[in-house]
């Protein structure tokens, strides 16, 4: 049995257990992180403890931990699981209070942590690509923060599962956003683009790690909307997430893109990535 973490504790995942009136469960009040645990270490900890405190700001909620706090329950939580490949989820919602939509006054915020062994993508995934569909992005207009309310996520993820794909790349007002859990890329004519940060899209960890990577080997990239007419004729399409990592897309709607094989540029990218994980590891 998984060991969890819930408001100061360490204890079995079907001990744990939470009030009827968390606002988390009663109104999706909260916000989280998934944060990918290489070889017993939390990868880009710092980033996700940053990430972490912008979407509190964002719901206005207090971060009811330093960050050398979290480093320590995080690093307990992974060892209480046996290290090694792990994706580690947290969640803080504004805790337990009459329902009301109003926020409520003094209240602690409900904290928990679980990490589970990391899946990594099947093989498959990197030899052939995936499957992604469009569809229109019907999510609200704070996609910054990483609120745990992912209804519209969910419904857009259960779209391209149920048309065979893996992934639904969302679509606003005629431009690619992001993947439904995902950062989505286009290459160009040997350019990568990818939607600027705004409140259309969440600031993933790896899409920072990506942009990075590419200036540091001098591969032109550039934070610029995608249209979906310039998508539909990319060369490449690639997502990314602290669980997935890169992934190539070689089918969009039914469409062959580029030569209908994993992009040679998303492999230089993929190399660059599992050569910094081995680096930072
Ligand atoms: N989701 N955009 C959305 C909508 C996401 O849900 C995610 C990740 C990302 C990628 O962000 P990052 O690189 O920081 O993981 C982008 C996580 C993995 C999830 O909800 O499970």
């Amino acid at each position: 049995m998984a060991i969890v973490y819930l408001n100061g504790e360490f204890l079995p995942a079907d001990k744990a257990q939470v009030s009827v009136f968390d606002r988390g469960y009663l109104l999706g009040d909260g916000v989280y992180e998934v944060i990918p645990v290489y070889a017993g270490n939390a990868f880009l900890l710092d980033r996700h403890l940053q990430r972490l405190q912008n979407s509190l700001d964002g719901v206005r909620m207090t971060n009811p931990f330093s960050n050398e706090t979290w480093t320590n329950i995080i690093n307990k939580l992974i060892a209480h699981n046996n290290g090694g490949d792990q994706s580690l989820y947290l969640q803080v919602t504004r805790g337990v209070a009459p329902r009301d939509h109003l926020f409520p006054a003094d209240t602690a915020p409900s904290v928990y942590m679980m990490s589970n062994p990391l899946q990594p993508v099947a093989e498959s995934w990197k030899i052939e690509g995936i499957k992604a569909i469009t569809t229109a992005d019907i999510r609200w207009m704070r996609c910054d923060i990483k609120a745990i309310t992912l209804l519209a996520n969910s419904m857009m993820k259960q779209l391209a599962h149920d048309a065979g794909a893996q992934e639904a790349l969302l679509v606003r007002d005629g431009f690619l956003t992001e993947g439904s859990a995902s950062n989505a890329y286009a290459v160009i004519d040997g350019v990568i683009f990818t939607a600027p940060k705004d409140e259309k899209v969440l600031p993933g960890i790896t899409r920072d790690l990506v942009i990075e990577l590419a200036a540091k080997a001098d591969m032109p990239l550039h934070e610029r909307a995608i249209s979906v007419s310039a998508l539909r004729g990319a060369d490449e399409i690639w997502i990314s997430s602290s669980t997935k990592e890169v992934v190539p897309v070689t089918l969009l709607d039914g469409e062959i893109v580029g030569t209908g094989k994993p992009g040679a540029i998303w492999q230089q990218m993929d190399t660059l990535f599992q050569q910094y994980k081995q680096e930072v590891a």
